[in-house]
C-alpha cells in the first residue's frame, strides 16, 4: 500500500477511551489501558486508531466538552502517556487520529471563564452573545440561547448549556484554534476526526431559521443560517495547508445533517481529505436493512461521490449510534452482524470500525435510572441517548469483562461471558476470526480496497456487486433473506475466498455471504 494512499485504503479503528480498557482500576478506560492492547488492535489488521476525546472535561457531554484542548484529563492519563501511546502505535505501524472538538468549549474552559466575567472582556467576543435570543433549537433540546445572569446577555450553544459555541470569526480565535492543531502535530498524530465542523461559522446576522415540518424542536426548522456557511471554506484551506506542512497527514470532518452534495463540497485537495456521509446508519432505525435500500444508498453515493473525485467512508456504528449489532441482529445470533461487517469492509471507501464491532458488541439494555447521556436524561423514553452504545469492551469472562477491577463507569452487557474477545479468539468460527478474515482478504485483494464498484442483479433478498480493477475483479454476495438462493456468480471461473474451501457454484444458505475471485 503506498503511504500516501493509507487513508483510502485503510481501516480506521474508533476507540471511545473511557470505555476501551481500564488500567488503574477506577472505572475508566484510559490511554495506558489502550497501549497495553495496541498488540490486539495489530492483529486485527488495522491501519490507523481515532481516539473519542481524553481532554479535561467536566463531562457534561462525556469529553465533547472540553476544557483544556492541549491536556489529557487525568482519569485518562498524562500528555507523557499520550507519547508512550504515539510511540507505541508508530512503532507497530499504527497511526493515530484526534478528536478535534472546536465548534465549542466546555462552559469550564478558561476562554469561557474569562469571556463571562464582564461584557468588557477581552475575551467577550471569542463566544456569541446576544441581547436577545433568535429562534435557534439546540440539538440536545431546548433554545440554543442560554442567560448569563451576571452579564445580562444571552450566549450560544449548538448542544447542551455547557457548550458554549466558540466565535471563529473573530481572528484571535481562529489563530489559537489552529493552534492547538499545532500542538497535537508537533507531538506526532497523525490527523484528525473534525468534531461538527461544519457548524464552526453561523451567520453574522443570527437571522431566524425558517421552519419545517419535524419532531422535535431542532427538526422543525431549516439549518440554514446556523450552519454550512461559505466562510468554511477558507478555514478548510488553511486547515488543509497546515496538515500538509507535515507529511501524510489526514483529516476527515464529521458533517453535522450530512447530505451527499454538502459532504462532498468540503472534501477536496484543498479540503479535507473525506467527510463522513453516515449512508447506512438509518437502516433498521427509519429504513428497512435490505438489499434494495442499501444498493439504492450505494448507488446514489457512488454517483455522487464519483463525479466529485472525492474518496467516501463507510460508517455503520459510532459512538453516536445504536450499534449495528443491535439495529440488524435477532438476539445473541450475529448472521446480519457477518452481513454488515462484509459491507463495511468490501464497499468502496474508507472503513470505519467502532470498537467492539468486531466481537459484534450489542448496546446495554440501560434502565432510565442508569441514564447519563444528556440528549437520553431530556427526551426518555422517546430518546434513550447514547450511553448504550458506549458499554465497556469486553476482553474476557472475569468479572467486569476483563475491562476494570472496579464498579465500570456503564454497567458491563449482561452478555460478557459468552461474548468477550478471549472467547472468541479462541473460536475459529467467531465474529472476531471472520472480521480478521476479511481484513486479511482486504489487505491482499487491491480490488477490494481500490476497484470499482459494480452492482449485479440478484435475486430478492440477496445484494451482489463485483469491486474491480484492471487486473482483478472480486465477487461479494450477501444473502439477508432467510432462505437459501441461487448465488448469483457471473459466468467464468471463480475461486472461493469466503467461506474459505466452499464451492463457488450453486447455493447460497440463508443469511450465508460469499466472496470469491475470478481466476
Ligand atoms: C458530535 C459528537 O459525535 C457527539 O458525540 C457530541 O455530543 C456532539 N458532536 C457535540 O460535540
Amino acid at each position: 500500500m503506498e503511504s500516501s494512499q493509507w487513508w483510502r485504503e485503510g481501516i480506521i479503528y474508533q476507540i471511545y477511551p473511557r470505555s476501551f480498557k481500564d488500567s488503574n482500576g477506577d472505572g475508566l478506560g484510559d490511554l495506558p489501558g489502550i497501549i497495553e492492547k495496541l498488540d490486539y488492535l495489530l492483529s486485527l489488521g488495522v491501519d490507523a486508531l481515532w481516539l473519542s476525546p481524553f481532554y479535561p472535561t467536566p463531562d457534561k457531554d462525556f469529553g465533547y466538552d472540553v476544557s483544556d484542548h492541549c491536556a489529557v484529563d487525568p482519569r485518562f492519563g498524562t500528555l507523557a502517556d499520550f507519547d508512550r501511546l504515539v510511540a507505541e502505535a508508530h512503532r507497530r505501524g499504527l497511526r493515530i487520529l484526534l478528536d478535534m472538538v472546536m465548534n465549542h468549549t466546555s462552559d469550564q474552559h478558561p476562554w469561557f471563564q474569562e469571556a463571562r466575567s464582564s461584557r468588557t472582556s477581552p475575551k467577550r467576543d471569542w463566544y456569541i452573545w446576544r441581547d436577545r435570543p433568535n429562534n435557534w433549537q439546540a440539538a440536545f433540546g431546548g433554545r440554543t440561547w442560554t442567560y448569563d445572569p451576571q452579564t445580562g446577555q444571552y450566549y450560544l450553544h449548538l448542544f447542551t448549556p455547557a457548550q458554549p459555541d466558540v466565535n471563529w470569526r473573530n481572528p484571535a480565535v481562529r489563530q489559537a484554534q489552529l493552534d492547538v492543531f499545532r500542538f497535537w502535530l508537533e507531538r506526532g498524530v497523525d490527523g484528525f476526526r473534525l468534531d461538527v465542523f461544519n457548524a464552526y461559522f453561523k451567520h453574522p446576522d443570527l437571522p431566524d431559521n425558517p421552519p419545517q415540518f419535524g419532531l422535535r424542536g431542532f427538526d422543525r426548522q431549516r439549518h440554514i443560517y446556523d450552519m454550512d456557511q461559505p466562510e468554511m471554506m477558507p478555514l478548510l484551506n488553511e486547515l488543509r495547508a497546515l496538515l500538509d506542512s507535515y507529511p501524510e497527514r489526514y483529516a476527515v470532518g464529521e458533517t453535522y445533517l450530512a447530505t451527499l452534495d454538502k459532504v462532498v463540497s468540503y472534501c477536496g485537495p484543498d479540503k479535507l481529505h473525506a467527510a463522513f456521509s453516515f449512508d447506512f446508519t438509518s437502516a433498521a432505525l427509519f429504513y428497512p436493512w435490505n438489499p434494495a435500500w442499501i444498493l439504492k444508498k450505494i448507488l446514489a453515493r457512488e454517483r455522487i461521490f464519483e463525479a466529485a473525485g472525492v474518496w467516501p467512508t463507510t460508517v455503520l456504528s459510532n459512538h453516536d449510534l445504536p450499534r449495528a449489532a443491535s439495529r440488524y441482529c435477532r438476539g445473541e445470533d450475529d448472521s446480519q452482524a457477518r452481513i454488515a461487517l462484509t459491507l463495511l469492509l468490501t464497499l468502496r471507501g474508507t472503513p470505519f470500525l467502532y470498537y467492539g464491532e468486531e466481537i459484534g458488541l450489542r448496546d446495554l439494555p440501560l434502565k432510565r435510572h442508569e441514564i447519563l447521556d444528556p440528549p437520553g436524561q431530556k427526551y426518555w423514553p422517546i430518546y434513550k441517548g447514547r450511553d448504550g452504545c458506549r458499554g465497556p469492551m469486553q476482553w474476557d469472562d472475569s468479572p467486569q469483562a476483563g475491562f476494570s477491577q472496579a464498579q465500570p463507569w456503564l454497567k458491563v452487557h449482561p452478555d460478557y461471558p459468552r461474548r468477550n474477545v478471549a472467547a472468541q479468539e479462541s473460536d475459529p468460527a467467531s465474529l472476531l476470526n471472520f472480521t480478521r478474515r476479511l481484513i486479511a482478504l482486504r489487505r491482499e485483494y487491491p480490488a477490494l480496497r481500490r476497484g470499482a464498484f459494480v452492482p449485479l442483479s440478484a435475486p430478492a433478498g440477496v445484494l451482489a456487486y463485483l469491486r474491480r480493477t484492471e487486473a482483478q475483479t472480486v465477487f461479494v454476495a450477501l444473502n439477508f433473506s432467510r432462505r437459501e438462493v441461487r448465488a448469483p456468480l457471473p459466468e467464468g471461473e471463480w475461486q472461493t475466498l469466503l467461506p474459505e474451501g466452499a464451492s463457488p457454484a450453486g447455493a447460497l444458505g440463508p443469511q450465508q455471504i460469499l466472496l470469491a475471485c475470478k481466476v
